[in-house]
């Protein structure tokens, strides 16, 4: 199946989604990379892997730069949308036309620390444990139904970026794995809960 992933930044999530692709059982195909800024890393990471790319400016109207990325996404075939590290958040126009086929990763056990500055938030209300969320997107902020969550310890000495990068150490291994179940007919959405077949 072909994907398009969506980016705003380093793209260290795209770029594990992209050494899974090849293996003859992950069944789906990075089809487009789509990001809404210019000279990002992950525009690189997409380039050096030979992948279409395509910048689509945050326009202030959300309307309007959701049908565009609706509209790449589609040209170039792709029926799931991957949400890697996108900052903007989608219309409803994107709930109707790839429905139950928009994902996101968030670094956190929603629903604690929803929002830009998960990692932060969670330091700073001294939890012990957090992790990552991978879920459906819906049009609320980092609500969708549930698909994987996978906890992470939170150590004495922790900063911001030691945490952070402990907590991408597992989304680089969950999230192809969610890709692959998805694109793979695996995910049953039942209300707020998903059942893995
Ligand atoms: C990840 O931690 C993800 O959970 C969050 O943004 C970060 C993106 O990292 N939504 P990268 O661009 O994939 O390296």
């Amino acid at each position: 199946m072909r994907v398009a992933v969506l980016v705003s930044g380093s793209g260290t999530n795209l770029q594990a989604l992209l050494e899974v692709a090849p293996q003859p059982d992950s069944g789906y195909e990075v089809v487009l990379v789509i990001s809404d800024r210019e000279r990002v890393k992950a525009l690189e990471r997409a380039a050096d892997a030979a992948i279409p790319t395509k910048v689509v400016p945050w326009s202030g109207d959300r309307a309007g730069f959701t049908t565009a990325i609706c509209d790449a996404a589609e040209a170039a075939g792709a029926r799931v949308l991957v949400l890697a590290g996108f900052m903007r958040v989608l219309g409803a126009e994107a709930i109707r036309r790839f429905p139950e086929r928009i994902v996101n990763i968030h670094p956190s056990l929603l629903p604690a620390f929803p929002g830009t500055g998960a990692v932060a938030q969670a330091l700073a209300y001294g939890v012990k444990v957090s992790g990552v969320t991978v879920h459906f997107v819906d049009e609320e902020v980092d609500h969708g139904p549930i698909i994987a969550q996978e906890a992470v310890p939170v150590l004495p000495g922790d900063t911001e970026q030691i945490l952070h990068a402990r907590i991408q150490e597992t989304e680089h291994w969950l999230y192809p794995e969610v890709v692959k179940a998805l694109v793979g007919g695996r995910l049953q959405v039942m209300g707020r809960s998903v059942l893995w077949r």
